[in-house]
């Protein structure tokens, strides 16, 4: 990175870290911080552009749609009006702003319209985030904040949901490692992802096990 570019960096920083001052504990900046980590360790393997990875990494949860009533426009919208003021050019602007656009998971069950590594790299860097100890303290700390059950044996995943299904979901917390967090190992972009991908994955599935055990009351197995 220029010079220039490491200074626009450290304004980025600063930028996210206030403006997601009040947000919940799985998207807040600490989550940033680690998907930033994360993607200029894998953008340096797979040989990607490190400042358009930094970027969208840094900015790709500004304004998450799903804490602003599902409006997709207002993450990119402000992307773009701190790059503007920062002098970031047009041409990286329109990369990072795609990343943006086209990180989320959204139930997975669409076509994803647009390719790049850089964005590769930070949607794995991003699902990681979703994965392992991280993942699983993330995934009942957004279920908390929307009040949902921690599980139910009575109601099963769903696992053919739709975008809009997907949103408005309520199913327990439990559902959501089987609709997504289990299915992300497989759908890891990098080869430097899918690697990192494994541990965290396998680390779950032993969460699971010991949780029917104990939910159970299975106490030999304990
Ligand atoms: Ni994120």
């Amino acid at each position: 990175m220029t010079e220039v570019q490491t200074k626009q960096i450290e304004e980025t920083i600063g930028f996210v870290k206030n403006t997601l001052q009040e947000a919940e504990g799985g998207h807040d900046w600490f989550h940033t911080q680690r998907v930033f980590r994360n993607a200029l360790h894998i953008g340096e393997e797979e040989n990607a552009d490190l400042f358009i990875v930094g970027l969208g990494a840094l900015l790709h949860d500004i304004a998450d749609s799903k804490f602003y009533d599902g409006d997709e426009d207002i993450g990119p919208q402000m992307a773009q009006d701190f790059m503007n003021k920062i002098k970031v050019s047009k041409s990286v602007q329109q990369e990072v702003i795609r990343i943006i656009q086209h990180i989320s998971f959204k139930g997975g069950n669409f076509k994803q319209g647009y390719k790049s590594i850089e964005l590769d790299v930070v949607q794995d860097a991003d699902r990681l985030d979703a994965l392992g100890a991280i993942g699983i303290a993330r995934c009942f700390n957004y279920g908390g904040f929307k009040n949902r059950k921690l599980y139910d044996p009575e109601i099963l995943p769903d696992l053919k949901m739709d975008k809009e299904t997907y949103k408005k979901s309520e199913a327990p917390t439990i559902n959501h490692f089987y609709e997504k967090l289990l299915l992300l190992k497989d759908r890891m972009n990098t080869n430097t992802g899918k690697q990192l991908a494994e541990e965290r994955h396998n680390y779950m599935e032993n969460f699971l096990e010991q949780f029917y055990r104990e939910w159970n009351m299975d106490i030999k197995q304990l």
